[in-house]
């Protein structure tokens, strides 16, 4: 109800779905369905970057390195913010790392952190070669790394946490359907 107010203050009377979490832990997937379900736009902020960038985020790295694609990341976080209506936005797994993004996130409706084990993490990610962050070296250790810094964040940017392991991902899009419901009502 608190965010269905912020949201009635600036003008929109209806609530935004944002996913967050590691990459692999399938915002891209639970977003797309969700859509279906709820009869909204879903939108994903690495395709955003792709489409406009016309380059894959593997070229976008190599190119012009890791800071130019958080610039890019924030731009695209902030337009969202000003802009998104009944949108579901899956974002890139090292968005919400940023100060900047953590507060555009908070304003644009409720975040669902959909959070994974290391060991689903390493199995789902497993012959991936579309990440530069974990190409090359110890795909266990890189994870664990990342994890190491980003599980507080993504806890602490989170309006909700769905503990998704055990979960296919028609259970992980009824969970947040009901906590989207349950906000709206
Ligand atoms: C990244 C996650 C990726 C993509 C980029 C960096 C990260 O998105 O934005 O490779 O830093 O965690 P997904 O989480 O959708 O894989």
């Amino acid at each position: 109800m608190t965010l269905c107010m912020k949201n009635l203050r600036k003008g929109r009377c209806n609530m935004n779905i944002v996913l967050i979490g590691f990459m692999g832990s399938g915002k891209t997937t639970v977003a797309a369905e969700l859509s279906k379900e709820l009869n909204m736009t879903a939108v994903d902020t690495d395709v955003m970057i792709v489409e406009r960038e016309c380059s894959t985020i593997n070229e976008i790295f190599a190119t012009h390195g890791e800071k130019y694609f958080r610039d890019l990341e924030t731009t695209t976080i902030k337009e969202l913010e000003m802009a998104a209506e009944n949108t579901i936005i899956s974002v890139g797994g090292g968005l919400p790392v940023k100060e900047e993004n953590q507060r555009y996130l908070k304003n644009i409706g409720m975040v669902v952190y959909l959070r994974a084990k290391v060991d689903t993490l390493e199995k789902r990610l497993l012959g991936d070669s579309t990440r530069p962050l974990l190409s090359g070296g110890d795909l266990r250790a890189s994870i664990e790394g990342l994890m190491e810094k980003r599980a507080d964040i993504y806890e602490n940017v989170a309006t909700d946490i769905i503990d998704t392991d055990k979960m296919s991902i028609a259970q992980v899009v009824d969970a947040i359907k009901n906590l989207y419901n349950e906000k709206n009502s």
